[in-house]
This record gives structure tokens, C-alpha cells and sequence, in this order.
């Protein structure tokens, strides 16, 4: 089917980050064939169906690329214990933190899991999310964290949103393993690696002093790449202890959190063509003070990009327009810099680079129409979700009153 998508103010987020004040896409079922002037329409246009966006601003629809969205439970007993004082490295050592919520992963259903990560699902669909990035993590055994992995994928068919999974086995060290970290990264590489390489797009791991080691992640990626699977990396969140240089030398589709990188750090990420992923609401949520080093991101060229990390601990929600205000008020990105942080820059950090994250020839018919009147708005307000209508895959598949 032809669709012809007219009078719209379009932010196409492309390779020259063009915009149009009166522009035009025609879709040809669930690709991108045309974008432009709607007075360069190509002539002898003949759509099956024409759809009139009366002005509204359209970006491409937005990539959520760090979450943690499927688990079960949630910590607000743990929230209560950190507003009070105690750290989130803290409740970690004494083995509350992602273990806690692995315990209540482990003791859900199937059932269970779908609907309570689904309903987080349905909220980042609303904001305008079409592409979201799930990593397991909370099951750490490798029949749970392959169920994990199921799950996640399971969301991408019972909703229209094109799902991308990490397996992130590196999560925190599982009470079975207690003392014995090098033997259980030791299994992940030997038999989940190899058992799971079909059910993930991406190995993810936790470098951090209360999570895994430079060296553990080292070997994970050697591991993981032999494979033949991109990997990524949770680095410098809480501490420097290498996660960057580690990522940045297995040229890791992304690098998130940074907080504690350096300029090296930077220098290194550049070089590989890594991706910087901000999370801001984790950042805010453990009431961090180290901001991550933007302007040396800037000033070396690496691709930046945001997410909302939703997850029970530092991130507990499940906004990526949070996100986004966050990014620009906390860490002083500017606009431009968010958007191509939750289009084009977040789709590369999944290796989606070529079909998702711009409005482009080619590319899927992914869009979110906004009620705002400059796309300055998009991280401007905090707490107010203006989209108006979702398309995916050529498809509109949710309009909303604004
Ligand atoms: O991205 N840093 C590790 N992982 C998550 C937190 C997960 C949790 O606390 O459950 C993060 O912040
Ligand atoms: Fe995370």
C-alpha cells in the first residue's frame, strides 16, 4: 500500500539532520521510500491512502536503546532506604539491589512477567518509542536468563515495536557463585554464550567494583566476538575502573552510564566508534554528583545518545521524554543533542543504524507526530507527554488526545 503522509513539519533526523517546514513522506507498506518539500512530491503520485498531519512536527520514531524493562517486583523499600541516606553501592554488598529484584525475576511466570513489563512496554509506545533495547540480567542461571531473553522478544510480537535484546549475564554476581566471579564468567563464556547466541542481538556486562571486572568483562567480549555478537558495555558509573578502554577496544556498539570516564576515555570511545549512552534518571534516581564528561564527548566526536534505563533500582519508570529533560537540564545537552540521542545515535548503539532512528529512504516507516510548535520542546517539559500519534511500520497503531 502507498501512503502519502502530507502536511507535516518533519525533523528527519538523516545523516544532514534536514527538517522540512511543509514536508511529505510517502510510505510504501512498511518502508520509507520518499521524504521531502510536499513541493517536490514526485509527480504522477497516485497513494492508496492519504493521511493529513495538519502541521504537527514528526520525528522518526523514537529508540529507547538501555533498558532493563522486563523484571518482576519493585524496590521501593530499598527507594525509601536511599532517600534516607543509604548508598545504592550499599544495599548492593549486603545483597539487596539487582539481586533482589533477580530473586523476584526467578519466582514470577511467564504470565507474570509479560504483563507487568508489558504495561511499561505500553508506556514507552505512547511517548513515541518503536525500537526498545531489553536486557535480561535478573535471572542469572541459564535457564532464566534465557526465559528472560524469551520474554523480552515475546513483547516485540504482542506489540507493535521492534524489540533489540542484550544478554547480560554480567549483571551481578548470583548468591551460587558467591566468591567465585572468575568461575562463573568462566561459564558464561564456555556454555551461555554459545547456548544463547541465537536469542540475543548484543552481550551487555556491569563493569563496576560491586559488579565485574575489567578483565571478567575482557574476557566475556573476547568470548562474545569469537561468537561473532556485538557487545556493549555498563562502564564508569560509579567509578573508573576501566570499563571504557575494555569497551572502546572490542569496539562496543555503545558505552553507558560514564559518569567517571575520563578525557582518555573519551579519546578511546572516539576512536572505536562507540557510542556515549546517557542515562540521566539513574544518574538523578541514586542522586549522583560526577557528571559525565560531555563537553570531552563533544570536543572528540562521540556519538551521543540517551536512554531511559528503566529498571526497578536507578531507574524506576518507564519514560524516555524523562529521560530527555533530564539529559538537557542535569547534563546540559542541548536540544539537537537529545533528539539525535533517541533517533539516529540510539539506533546505531543497536547496530540499527540502516533501517531505524531516521526518516529516510529505505528506512521503516517508524514515526511519532508531536503537539508542539518547535522541536526545542522535545526535552523541555518535564512530566507532559505531547505526542499525539505513533505509526509503526507504515501502520498508525496509537492516536492520543494532547
Ligand atoms: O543501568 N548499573 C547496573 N544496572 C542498572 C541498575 C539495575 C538495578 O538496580 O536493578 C543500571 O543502572
Ligand atoms: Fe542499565
Amino acid at each position: 500500500m502507498l501512503t502519502l503522509w502530507k502536511r507535516a513539519r518533519i525533523a528527519t533526523c538523516d545523516e544532514l539532520s534536514r527538517t522540512f517546514e511543509r514536508g511529505a513522506i510517502v510510505t510504501r507498506d512498511a518502508v520509507v521510500e520518499w521524504v521531502g518539500d510536499e513541493a517536490d512530491l514526485p509527480a504522477g503520485l497516485h497513494p492508496d491512502r492519504t493521511v493529513e498531519l495538519a502541521g504537527r512536527w514528526l520525528t522518526p520514531g523514537l529508540v529507547d536503546c538501555h533498558t532493563h524493562l522486563v523484571f518482576a517486583g519493585q524496590r521501593a523499600a530499598e527507594f525509601a532506604r536511599r532517600t534516607a541516606g543509604t548508598s545504592y553501592a550499599d544495599i548492593a554488598r549486603e545483597g539487596g539491589g539487582i539481586l533482589s529484584t533477580v530473586r523476584a525475576t526467578r519466582a514470577a511466570s511467564d504470565e507474570m512477567l509479560l504483563e507487568q513489563s508489558g504495561s511499561r512496554l505500553r508506556s514507552l509506545l505512547a511517548e513515541g518509542v518503536t525500537v526498545v533495547e531489553i536486557k535480561s540480567g535478573y535471572g542469572l542461571t541459564l535457564e532464566s536468563e534465557a526465559r528472560m531473553l524469551r520474554v523480552a522478544r515475546r513483547l516485540g510480537e504482542l506489540h507493535p515495536v521492534t524489540i533489540s535484546t542484550s544478554l547480560l549475564a554480567a549483571h551481578a554476581l548470583p548468591p551460587e557463585f558467591a566468591g567465585r566471579a572468575d568461575d562463573y564468567v568462566d561459564l558464561a563464556c564456555r556454555e551461555w554464550l554459545p547456548a544463547l547466541r541465537t536469542s540475543c542481538d548484543a552481550v551487555d556486562a556491569y563493569c563496576e567494583d560491586i559488579a565485574f571486572s575489567a578483565a571478567q568483562c575482557d574476557r566475556l567480549f573476547t568470548a562474545a566476538r569469537a561468537l561473532g555478537l556485538p557487545v556493549r558495555l555498563h562502564a564508569e558509573q560509579l567509578s573508573n575502573v576501566g570499563g571504557s578502554q575494555v569497551a572502546a577496544r572490542h569496539g562496543a556498539r555503545s558505552a553507558d552510564h560514564l559518569e567517571y570516564a575520563t578525557e582518555d576515555d573519551a579519546a578511546a570511545l572516539a576512536r572505536a566508534g562507540t557510542v556515549a549512552v546517557m542515562l540521566p534518571v539513574a544518574f538523578y534516581t541514586i542522586a549522583e554528583r560526577q557528571l559525565p564528561p560531555i563537553d570531552a564527548f563533544r570536543r572528540h566526536g562521540v556519538p551521543l545518545a540517551v536512554a531511559s534505563d528503566c529498571n526497578p533500582g536507578s531507574a524506576p519508570g518507564a519514560s524516555l521524554l524523562l529521560a530527555m529533560n533530564m539529559a538537557r537540564r542535569l547534563f546540559g545537552l542541548t536540544s539537537a543533542e537529545v533528539l539525535l540521542g533517541v533517533t539516529r545515535h540510539a539506533a546505531r548503539a543497536l547496530g540499527l543504524e540502516k533501517s531505524h532512528g531516521a526518516i529516510a529512504p529505505g528506512h521503516a516507516a517508524d514515526f511519532a507526530a508531536w503537539s508542539i510548535d518547535t522541536p526545542d520542546e522535545l526535552g523541555y517539559w518535564a512530566g507532559f507527554n505531547p505526542c499525539s500519534m505513533v505509526v509503526k511500520d507504515g501502520a498508525i497503531v496509537l492516536e492520543r488526545d494532547v
